[in-house]
Protein backbone atom coordinates (compact mmCIF):
# COMPACT_ATOMS: atom_id res chain seq x y z
CA UNK A 1 0.00 0.00 0.00
CA UNK A 2 1.09 3.14 -0.76
CA UNK A 3 2.36 5.86 1.73
CA UNK A 4 -1.12 8.25 2.11
CA UNK A 5 -1.61 11.43 4.33
CA UNK A 6 -4.88 10.27 6.28
CA UNK A 7 -4.75 6.83 5.76
CA UNK A 8 -6.01 4.55 8.17
CA UNK A 9 -4.50 2.02 9.25
CA UNK A 10 -4.69 2.44 13.29
CA UNK A 11 -8.14 2.78 12.54
CA UNK A 12 -8.98 -0.35 10.47
CA UNK A 13 -9.61 -2.85 13.38
CA UNK A 14 -11.46 -0.46 14.90
CA UNK A 15 -14.15 -0.09 11.88
CA UNK A 16 -13.54 -3.81 11.14
CA UNK A 17 -15.05 -4.52 14.74
CA UNK A 18 -17.91 -2.42 14.36
CA UNK A 19 -18.70 -3.94 10.67
CA UNK A 20 -18.59 -7.56 12.36
CA UNK A 21 -20.37 -6.65 15.44
CA UNK A 22 -23.05 -4.59 13.16
CA UNK A 23 -24.17 -8.03 10.85
CA UNK A 24 -23.78 -5.46 7.44
CA UNK A 25 -23.27 -7.69 4.59
CA UNK A 26 -22.83 -4.09 2.17
CA UNK A 27 -20.99 -1.39 3.00
CA UNK A 28 -19.44 1.74 1.08
CA UNK A 29 -15.78 3.54 1.75
CA UNK A 30 -16.58 6.79 0.57
CA UNK A 31 -13.56 9.13 -0.10
CA UNK A 32 -11.71 5.44 -0.19
CA UNK A 33 -7.87 6.44 -1.02
CA UNK A 34 -5.47 3.54 -0.68
CA UNK A 35 -8.91 1.49 -0.28
CA UNK A 36 -7.66 0.41 3.06
CA UNK A 37 -10.62 0.37 4.97
CA UNK A 38 -12.57 -1.38 2.19
CA UNK A 39 -10.42 -3.95 1.67
CA UNK A 40 -10.92 -4.66 5.64
CA UNK A 41 -14.93 -4.72 4.59
CA UNK A 42 -13.75 -6.68 1.76
CA UNK A 43 -11.78 -9.53 3.68
CA UNK A 44 -15.10 -9.38 5.93
CA UNK A 45 -17.13 -10.83 2.82
CA UNK A 46 -19.30 -7.46 2.79
CA UNK A 47 -20.18 -6.01 -0.64
CA UNK A 48 -18.29 -2.85 -1.15
CA UNK A 49 -18.61 -0.16 -3.03
CA UNK A 50 -15.24 2.41 -2.73
CA UNK A 51 -15.34 5.87 -4.01
CA UNK A 52 -12.64 8.61 -4.73
CA UNK A 53 -12.31 11.64 -6.94
CA UNK A 54 -8.63 10.86 -7.49
CA UNK A 55 -7.50 8.32 -10.70
CA UNK A 56 -5.11 6.45 -8.88
CA UNK A 57 -7.59 6.03 -5.47
CA UNK A 58 -9.82 4.18 -8.62
CA UNK A 59 -7.02 2.08 -9.76
CA UNK A 60 -6.34 0.68 -6.80
CA UNK A 61 -10.32 -0.51 -5.83
CA UNK A 62 -10.35 -1.56 -9.32
CA UNK A 63 -7.74 -3.62 -8.30
CA UNK A 64 -8.14 -4.29 -4.63
CA UNK A 65 -11.85 -4.57 -4.96
CA UNK A 66 -13.77 -4.61 -7.88
CA UNK A 67 -11.11 -8.02 -8.75
CA UNK A 68 -12.52 -10.99 -7.43
CA UNK A 69 -9.03 -13.22 -6.99
CA UNK A 70 -11.36 -16.39 -7.72
CA UNK A 71 -11.92 -15.29 -11.09
CA UNK A 72 -8.29 -14.30 -11.89
CA UNK A 73 -5.94 -15.92 -14.17
CA UNK A 74 -3.05 -16.03 -12.03
CA UNK A 75 -0.85 -17.43 -13.83
CA UNK A 76 -1.21 -14.85 -16.86
CA UNK A 77 -1.07 -12.29 -13.80
CA UNK A 78 2.27 -13.65 -12.42
CA UNK A 79 4.30 -13.51 -16.00
CA UNK A 80 2.41 -10.15 -16.75
CA UNK A 81 4.42 -8.99 -13.83
CA UNK A 82 7.74 -10.91 -14.78
CA UNK A 83 7.17 -9.78 -17.84
CA UNK A 84 7.01 -6.50 -16.97
CA UNK A 85 9.38 -6.60 -14.22
CA UNK A 86 12.28 -7.56 -16.63
CA UNK A 87 11.97 -4.29 -18.81
CA UNK A 88 14.68 -2.76 -19.55
CA UNK A 89 14.37 1.13 -19.25
CA UNK A 90 13.64 3.74 -21.41
CA UNK A 91 13.63 7.55 -20.37
CA UNK A 92 10.12 9.39 -21.04
CA UNK A 93 8.36 11.75 -19.41
CA UNK A 94 8.65 10.77 -16.10
CA UNK A 95 12.12 10.46 -16.19
CA UNK A 96 12.35 14.24 -17.75
CA UNK A 97 9.82 15.11 -15.54
CA UNK A 98 10.70 13.70 -12.46
CA UNK A 99 14.24 12.62 -12.37
CA UNK A 100 16.16 15.69 -14.13
CA UNK A 101 13.80 18.68 -13.80
CA UNK A 102 12.48 17.17 -9.99
CA UNK A 103 14.08 14.85 -8.08
CA UNK A 104 10.74 12.70 -7.04
CA UNK A 105 13.29 9.38 -8.39
CA UNK A 106 16.50 8.61 -9.20
CA UNK A 107 16.65 8.58 -13.17
CA UNK A 108 17.63 5.03 -13.31
CA UNK A 109 13.86 4.36 -11.59
CA UNK A 110 12.59 6.86 -13.93
CA UNK A 111 13.22 5.00 -16.60
CA UNK A 112 12.05 1.66 -16.16
CA UNK A 113 8.72 3.36 -14.53
CA UNK A 114 8.44 4.82 -18.20
CA UNK A 115 8.85 1.88 -19.70
CA UNK A 116 6.61 -0.33 -17.81
CA UNK A 117 3.71 2.45 -18.07
CA UNK A 118 4.26 2.26 -21.53
CA UNK A 119 3.96 -1.29 -22.02
CA UNK A 120 0.81 -1.67 -19.72
CA UNK A 121 -1.41 1.04 -21.83
CA UNK A 122 0.38 -0.94 -25.58
CA UNK A 123 -0.52 -4.31 -24.12
CA UNK A 124 -2.82 -4.73 -21.55
CA UNK A 125 -5.22 -1.89 -22.31
CA UNK A 126 -8.89 -3.63 -22.13
CA UNK A 127 -7.99 -6.55 -20.20
CA UNK A 128 -8.88 -7.44 -16.62
CA UNK A 129 -5.19 -7.23 -15.64
CA UNK A 130 -4.78 -3.60 -16.60
CA UNK A 131 -5.92 -2.33 -12.81
CA UNK A 132 -3.64 -4.67 -11.05
CA UNK A 133 -0.78 -3.90 -13.37
CA UNK A 134 -1.07 -0.36 -12.68
CA UNK A 135 -1.65 -0.70 -8.94
CA UNK A 136 1.52 -2.46 -9.04
CA UNK A 137 3.84 -0.33 -10.68
CA UNK A 138 2.59 2.48 -8.63
CA UNK A 139 3.02 0.79 -5.71
CA UNK A 140 6.85 -0.16 -6.70
CA UNK A 141 7.30 3.54 -7.59
CA UNK A 142 6.12 4.84 -4.42
CA UNK A 143 8.71 2.09 -2.47
CA UNK A 144 11.65 3.99 -4.26
CA UNK A 145 10.63 7.40 -4.17
CA UNK A 146 12.36 10.42 -2.84
CA UNK A 147 9.61 12.09 -0.74
CA UNK A 148 8.03 12.38 3.03
CA UNK A 149 5.09 11.10 1.38
CA UNK A 150 3.17 14.46 0.15
CA UNK A 151 4.46 14.90 -3.61
CA UNK A 152 4.15 18.70 -3.27
CA UNK A 153 8.21 18.16 -2.79
CA UNK A 154 11.63 15.96 -2.90
CA UNK A 155 13.83 15.56 0.01
CA UNK A 156 17.19 17.71 -0.80
CA UNK A 157 19.31 14.77 -0.87
CA UNK A 158 18.23 11.32 -2.35
CA UNK A 159 15.69 9.58 0.31
CA UNK A 160 18.12 6.22 0.88
CA UNK A 161 15.15 3.83 -0.36
CA UNK A 162 15.53 5.54 -3.53
CA UNK A 163 18.48 3.98 -4.34
CA UNK A 164 16.47 0.30 -4.20
CA UNK A 165 16.03 -0.71 -7.99
CA UNK A 166 12.01 -0.73 -8.84
CA UNK A 167 10.67 -4.05 -8.52
CA UNK A 168 6.98 -4.76 -9.21
CA UNK A 169 5.18 -7.59 -6.78
CA UNK A 170 1.60 -9.14 -7.72
CA UNK A 171 -0.65 -7.55 -5.60
CA UNK A 172 -2.76 -9.39 -2.65
CA UNK A 173 -5.88 -9.74 -4.84
CA UNK A 174 -9.02 -10.29 -2.68
CA UNK A 175 -11.99 -12.99 -3.02
CA UNK A 176 -15.42 -11.34 -3.18
CA UNK A 177 -17.25 -8.91 -4.64
CA UNK A 178 -17.63 -4.96 -5.18
CA UNK A 179 -17.41 -1.59 -7.35
CA UNK A 180 -15.20 0.78 -7.27
CA UNK A 181 -16.63 4.27 -8.74
CA UNK A 182 -14.65 7.58 -9.53
CA UNK A 183 -16.66 10.39 -8.29
CA UNK A 184 -17.45 13.74 -6.63
CA UNK A 185 -19.25 12.54 -3.26
CA UNK A 186 -20.51 16.29 -2.91
CA UNK A 187 -22.36 14.77 -6.43
CA UNK A 188 -23.26 11.15 -5.97
CA UNK A 189 -24.57 11.08 -2.56
CA UNK A 190 -28.24 10.32 -3.44
CA UNK A 191 -27.71 8.09 -5.88
CA UNK A 192 -25.40 5.65 -4.63
CA UNK A 193 -28.37 3.66 -3.46
CA UNK A 194 -28.51 1.82 0.20
CA UNK A 195 -25.97 0.19 2.43
CA UNK A 196 -25.56 -1.32 5.85
CA UNK A 197 -22.78 0.54 6.31
CA UNK A 198 -21.25 3.62 5.07
CA UNK A 199 -17.75 5.04 6.37
CA UNK A 200 -16.62 8.37 5.56
CA UNK A 201 -13.25 9.84 5.67
CA UNK A 202 -13.41 13.20 3.90
CA UNK A 203 -10.64 15.51 3.57
CA UNK A 204 -10.40 17.49 6.64
CA UNK A 205 -8.36 20.79 5.82
CA UNK A 206 -7.04 23.20 2.71
CA UNK A 207 -4.23 20.52 1.73
CA UNK A 208 -5.35 19.12 -2.12
CA UNK A 209 -4.67 15.34 -2.76
CA UNK A 210 -4.75 16.36 -5.96
CA UNK A 211 -1.96 17.83 -5.68
CA UNK A 212 -0.12 16.24 -2.80
CA UNK A 213 -0.41 12.49 -4.85
CA UNK A 214 0.05 14.39 -8.63
CA UNK A 215 2.64 12.02 -9.80
CA UNK A 216 0.22 9.26 -9.08
CA UNK A 217 -2.89 10.98 -10.88
CA UNK A 218 -0.02 11.62 -14.12
CA UNK A 219 1.03 7.80 -14.00
CA UNK A 220 -2.54 6.55 -14.35
CA UNK A 221 -3.78 9.36 -16.74
CA UNK A 222 -0.53 8.91 -18.75
CA UNK A 223 -1.23 11.93 -20.33
CA UNK A 224 2.22 14.27 -20.55
CA UNK A 225 0.89 17.26 -19.12
CA UNK A 226 2.03 20.53 -18.62
CA UNK A 227 3.11 21.55 -15.71
CA UNK A 228 4.48 23.94 -13.65
CA UNK A 229 6.76 25.04 -10.26
CA UNK A 230 9.25 23.37 -8.39
CA UNK A 231 7.38 20.02 -8.06
CA UNK A 232 5.76 19.59 -11.74
CA UNK A 233 2.45 19.87 -10.94
CA UNK A 234 0.12 18.69 -13.33
CA UNK A 235 -1.44 22.14 -14.88
CA UNK A 236 -4.62 21.00 -13.97
CA UNK A 237 -4.24 21.40 -10.59
CA UNK A 238 -5.29 25.09 -11.11
CA UNK A 239 -8.39 24.18 -12.56
CA UNK A 240 -11.39 24.46 -10.91
CA UNK A 241 -12.97 20.66 -11.58
CA UNK A 242 -9.96 19.55 -9.82
CA UNK A 243 -10.84 21.19 -6.79
CA UNK A 244 -12.64 19.47 -3.83
CA UNK A 245 -15.70 21.42 -1.82
CA UNK A 246 -14.01 19.64 1.03
CA UNK A 247 -10.72 21.42 0.89
CA UNK A 248 -12.07 24.85 1.69
CA UNK A 249 -14.13 25.52 4.78
CA UNK A 250 -16.85 27.94 3.16
CA UNK A 251 -18.02 24.94 1.18
CA UNK A 252 -16.66 21.88 3.60
CA UNK A 253 -19.18 22.22 6.04
CA UNK A 254 -22.50 22.62 4.35
CA UNK A 255 -21.40 19.95 1.35
CA UNK A 256 -20.90 17.52 4.35
CA UNK A 257 -23.95 18.39 6.14
CA UNK A 258 -26.04 17.84 2.46
CA UNK A 259 -23.92 14.70 2.10
CA UNK A 260 -24.66 12.88 5.69
CA UNK A 261 -28.06 14.15 5.10
CA UNK A 262 -29.06 12.09 1.68
CA UNK A 263 -26.09 8.62 2.25
CA UNK A 264 -29.03 5.98 2.88
CA UNK A 265 -27.31 3.51 5.32
CA UNK A 266 -28.16 1.58 8.87
CA UNK A 267 -24.85 2.93 10.46
CA UNK A 268 -22.84 5.39 9.52
CA UNK A 269 -18.87 5.93 10.95
CA UNK A 270 -17.25 9.20 10.27
CA UNK A 271 -13.85 9.77 10.73
CA UNK A 272 -12.43 12.87 11.54
CA UNK A 273 -9.36 14.90 12.88
CA UNK A 274 -9.28 17.89 16.16
CA UNK A 275 -7.22 19.89 13.48
CA UNK A 276 -10.00 20.24 10.97
CA UNK A 277 -12.40 22.89 10.50
CA UNK A 278 -15.49 21.33 12.36
CA UNK A 279 -15.53 21.17 16.21
CA UNK A 280 -16.53 17.50 17.38
CA UNK A 281 -20.12 19.06 18.89
CA UNK A 282 -20.96 20.52 14.98
CA UNK A 283 -20.07 16.85 13.54
CA UNK A 284 -22.71 15.33 16.11
CA UNK A 285 -25.28 17.61 15.45
CA UNK A 286 -24.52 16.99 12.02
CA UNK A 287 -25.74 13.93 12.16
CA UNK A 288 -28.73 14.93 14.76
CA UNK A 289 -31.42 13.24 12.05
CA UNK A 290 -29.94 9.48 13.30
CA UNK A 291 -32.06 8.03 16.55
CA UNK A 292 -28.06 7.46 17.99
CA UNK A 293 -25.01 9.24 17.80
CA UNK A 294 -21.65 7.87 19.87
CA UNK A 295 -18.07 9.21 19.12
CA UNK A 296 -14.74 7.74 19.69
CA UNK A 297 -11.44 9.98 20.22
CA UNK A 298 -8.64 8.33 19.31
CA UNK A 299 -4.87 9.73 19.75
CA UNK A 300 -2.69 9.82 16.70
CA UNK A 301 0.82 10.37 15.57
CA UNK A 302 0.71 13.14 12.84
CA UNK A 303 2.22 13.13 9.48
CA UNK A 304 5.54 12.52 9.16
CA UNK A 305 6.37 16.06 8.06
CA UNK A 306 4.89 18.00 10.06
CA UNK A 307 7.23 16.21 12.63
CA UNK A 308 10.58 16.78 11.23
CA UNK A 309 9.61 21.04 11.39
CA UNK A 310 9.12 23.65 8.64
CA UNK A 311 12.93 24.22 6.62
CA UNK A 312 14.01 27.02 4.33
CA UNK A 313 14.65 26.30 0.59
CA UNK A 314 18.43 25.72 2.14
CA UNK A 315 17.35 23.13 4.39
CA UNK A 316 17.71 25.04 7.51
CA UNK A 317 14.99 24.30 10.44
CA UNK A 318 13.13 27.93 10.48
CA UNK A 319 10.28 26.97 12.67
CA UNK A 320 9.41 24.82 15.24
CA UNK A 321 6.92 22.55 15.52
CA UNK A 322 3.61 23.15 17.18
CA UNK A 323 2.29 19.32 18.08
CA UNK A 324 3.63 15.89 17.40
CA UNK A 325 -0.04 14.31 18.03
CA UNK A 326 -3.51 15.07 17.60
CA UNK A 327 -6.91 13.49 17.89
CA UNK A 328 -8.71 11.10 15.46
CA UNK A 329 -12.38 11.09 15.52
CA UNK A 330 -14.58 8.60 14.83
CA UNK A 331 -18.72 9.74 14.72
CA UNK A 332 -21.25 6.55 14.84
CA UNK A 333 -24.53 7.49 13.76
CA UNK A 334 -27.58 5.17 13.10
CA UNK A 335 -30.73 3.82 14.45
CA UNK A 336 -30.46 2.92 18.37
CA UNK A 337 -29.79 -1.07 17.83
CA UNK A 338 -27.09 -0.88 15.13
CA UNK A 339 -25.28 1.99 17.49
CA UNK A 340 -25.66 -0.21 20.80
CA UNK A 341 -23.94 -3.07 18.81
CA UNK A 342 -21.02 -0.50 17.34
CA UNK A 343 -21.07 0.38 20.85
CA UNK A 344 -20.53 -2.44 22.40
CA UNK A 345 -18.14 -4.17 19.77
CA UNK A 346 -15.64 -1.22 21.01
CA UNK A 347 -15.87 -1.88 24.62
CA UNK A 348 -15.63 -5.15 24.05
CA UNK A 349 -11.52 -4.28 22.42
CA UNK A 350 -11.37 -2.20 25.28
CA UNK A 351 -12.23 1.59 23.55
CA UNK A 352 -15.57 2.96 25.57
CA UNK A 353 -16.82 5.55 23.50
CA UNK A 354 -16.35 9.37 25.32
CA UNK A 355 -19.42 10.73 23.81
C1 LIG B 1 -8.48 11.24 4.33
S1 LIG B 1 -8.29 10.65 2.68
C2 LIG B 1 -9.01 9.05 2.77
C3 LIG B 1 -8.02 8.00 3.22
C4 LIG B 1 -8.56 6.58 3.17
N1 LIG B 1 -9.61 6.35 4.13
C5 LIG B 1 -7.42 5.60 3.39
O1 LIG B 1 -7.38 4.94 4.46
O2 LIG B 1 -6.57 5.50 2.51
C6 LIG B 1 -9.49 11.57 1.82
C7 LIG B 1 -9.78 11.12 0.38
O3 LIG B 1 -10.84 11.93 -0.14
C8 LIG B 1 -10.68 12.03 -1.55
N2 LIG B 1 -11.53 13.17 -1.98
C9 LIG B 1 -11.32 14.49 -1.88
N3 LIG B 1 -12.38 15.18 -2.30
C10 LIG B 1 -13.31 14.27 -2.70
C11 LIG B 1 -14.63 14.35 -3.23
N4 LIG B 1 -15.21 15.54 -3.45
N5 LIG B 1 -15.29 13.20 -3.50
C12 LIG B 1 -14.71 12.00 -3.30
N6 LIG B 1 -13.46 11.85 -2.81
C13 LIG B 1 -12.77 12.98 -2.50
C14 LIG B 1 -9.18 12.23 -1.71
O4 LIG B 1 -8.76 11.89 -3.02
C15 LIG B 1 -8.63 11.29 -0.61
O5 LIG B 1 -8.33 10.02 -1.16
Amino acid sequence: MIKYIGSKRRLVPVLSAIAAASGARSALDLFTGTTRVAQAFKQQGLAVSAVDTARYAEVFARCYIETDAASVDHPALRDAIAYLDGLGGRAGYVTETFCVRSRFFQPFNGERIDAVRDAIEAEFAGSPLYPVLLTSLIEAADRVDSTTGLQMAYVKRWAPRSFAPLRLRVPELLVGSGSAIRADAARVGATLGHFDLAYLDPPYNQHRYFTNYHVWETLVAWDAPEHYGVACKRIDARADHTKSVFNSKRTMIPALTALVRELSCELMMLSYNDESWLSLDALVEMCGHHEAVRTLGLPSARYVGARIGIHNPAGQRVGTVSHLHNTEYLVVAGARGPVARATAALEAVGLAPTG
